[in-house]
């Protein structure tokens, strides 16, 4: 069984966290970064969700969903945990507030493309039920191979749409 992760506080990003995105992201990938302009569009889009952990102005992890007019399939395009905080299901609890996010958008299935060569991440995502569906050559800027994950969702109970 996955492990129970700590309670965490996640939130919506706010144009406040755009420099703790960014660091986040210089110190997690080494390509296919996204940009400063791009976390400022992307938080303000409504056609993407970007949910954070931590305290406002401070990003410890980070995920963001992309979303397409009158598609019922999600994009999980990043989830990034500072190395501070990592195996403390944070990755985990992050994952699941995206997958929420989504079903409280009505969609009936979660995708995602992830490194070949990134055991952790593919760990995380074969262990809370994605299916590797495809492989992707050549995906990454810096010529890596990716695996395309799906994992269906199951619609959302009326009580928990649109929590965060
Ligand atoms: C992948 C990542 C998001 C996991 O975050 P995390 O907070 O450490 O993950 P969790 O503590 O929630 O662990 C959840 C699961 O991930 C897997 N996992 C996490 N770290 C792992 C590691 N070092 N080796 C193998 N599996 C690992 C395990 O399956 C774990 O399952 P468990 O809950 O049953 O123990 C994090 O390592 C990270 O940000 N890595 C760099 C960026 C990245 O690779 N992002 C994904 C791009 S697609």
């Amino acid at each position: 069984m996955p492990r129970t992760h700590r309670p965490a506080t996640i939130r919506r990003a706010t144009p406040a966290d755009v420099a703790g995105l960014l660091a986040l992201e210089e110190a997690t990938f080494d390509s296919d970064r996204i940009s400063r302009a791009q976390w400022r569009r992307h938080i303000a889009n409504s056609s993407a969700s970007v949910l954070v952990s931590g305290q406002p102005g401070h990003v410890d992890a980070a995920v963001v969903v992309f979303y397409r007019r009158n598609a019922r399939s999600a994009r999980l395009y990043s989830l990034a945990v500072g190395a501070h905080a990592r195996g403390s299901g944070l990755g985990g609890a992050l994952l699941a507030a995206a997958e929420a996010d989504a079903r409280a958008r009505g969609c009936d299935s979660m995708r995602l493309e992830v490194r070949i060569d990134n055991p952790a991440a593919i760990a995380l995502y074969e262990r809370r039920g994605y299916a590797r569906v495809a492989q992707l050559p050549h995906f990454y800027e810096d010529g890596a191979d990716a695996w395309r994950y799906v994992k269906p969702l199951a619609p959302a109970p009326a009580s928990n749409r649109a929590r965060l």
